[in-house]
């Protein structure tokens, strides 16, 4: 999984941007070598490649540009920006909304020296690798996905009941579903889009829900109950500072990798919707449920 590629990103021709994201496609993970961009350079890039989509909360935006999600540890000024220890869980960025985006970047701005890296896991060639059994059991059925246990609290929620912090959830973000296994509209790869994160439920076609047990063995199945990370589908991506990383957000969960004792670390992100439908007929998956 992943290639390295060499790529002026802002005065490339479109043509090397289209083809940047057939590779991301084929290969998953490209990364992109020795960048040197501003924000509002990576900003750019990311609205080349299609629709950029801003995170829905504001605490994660960067201050001067809020199409940028901050992952950060480090005070700038006595002041928090962005937000520390994010993603440390696996799951697919935004399968708790009702649209997800096919591409995510990131470019990390403070790498660490150790325990840098992000795991990755392939949900196409893990959904390949499943047995028979398991495959018949999820045909034709969907899941049922929400943001709400790793919803993080925010400094303006201290004091307040918890059960208005739940209901508020709720509100903005209602659980959403999805198909457990799509095609990839752009390779056709069968995709298995469930995570530990955000999955909380599969059903049957006409809503019933299917016994938990199941939604438990394919994530044991897949890897993403691992807490060594010793898993045959997990990888291990690193980078280094200067590197600017694509990577296809239909096909991969991945997980923050967990330290031992923190160092500093700080990453930007930008997300970008590209020209296909997550999935197909994605919109009216979401009406026909009533939401
Ligand atoms: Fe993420």
């Amino acid at each position: 999984m992943g290639v390295a590629l060499e790529l002026d990103v802002l005065n490339a021709p479109d043509e090397d941007l289209v083809a940047l994201k057939e590779k991301v496609y084929q290969h998953k993970i490209v990364v992109l070598k020795e960048q040197n961009l501003s924000p509002a350079e990576f900003v750019t890039f990311g609205r080349r490649l299609g629709e950029v989509e801003t995170y829905y909360q504001p605490m994660y935006h960067h201050p001067e540009h809020k199409e940028i999600f901050v992952s950060s540890n480090v005070r700038e000024s006595g002041q928090q920006i962005g937000v520390p220890q994010t993603g440390k869980f696996w799951h697919h960025d935004y399968s708790f909304m009702a649209r997800p985006f096919g591409l995510t970047l990131i470019y990390p701005q403070v790498v660490p020296r150790e325990n840098r890296g992000t795991y990755f896991i392939d949900m196409g060639k893990a959904y390949r690798k499943l047995p028979r059994e398991m495959k018949n059991a999820i045909a034709g059925t969907r899941s049922r996905n929400s943001v709400r246990r790793y919803f993080k609290i925010r400094p303006d929620d201290v004091y307040r009941p918890i059960t208005e912090v739940l209901a508020e959830i709720e509100e903005q973000t209602p659980a959403v579903t999805h198909p457990t296994v799509f095609p990839h509209p752009v390779t056709g790869e069968p995709l298995l889009y469930i995570s530990e994160a955000f999955t909380y439920e599969l059903q049957q076609a006409d809503g019933t829900p299917l016994p938990d047990g199941l939604l438990r063995e394919l994530l044991a199945a897949v890897g993403q109950s691992d807490p060594t990370f010793q898993h045959e589908n997990i990888h291990l991506q690193t980078f280094d500072k200067g590197d600017l990383l694509v990577w296809d957000n239909r096909s991969l969960v991945h997980c923050a990798r967990h330290t031992v004792k923190p160092e500093p670390t700080v990453s930007h992100r930008v997300t970008v919707h590209d020209a296909y439908e997550f999935y197909a007929g994605i919109g009216a998956q979401q009406t026909a449920d009533g939401r």
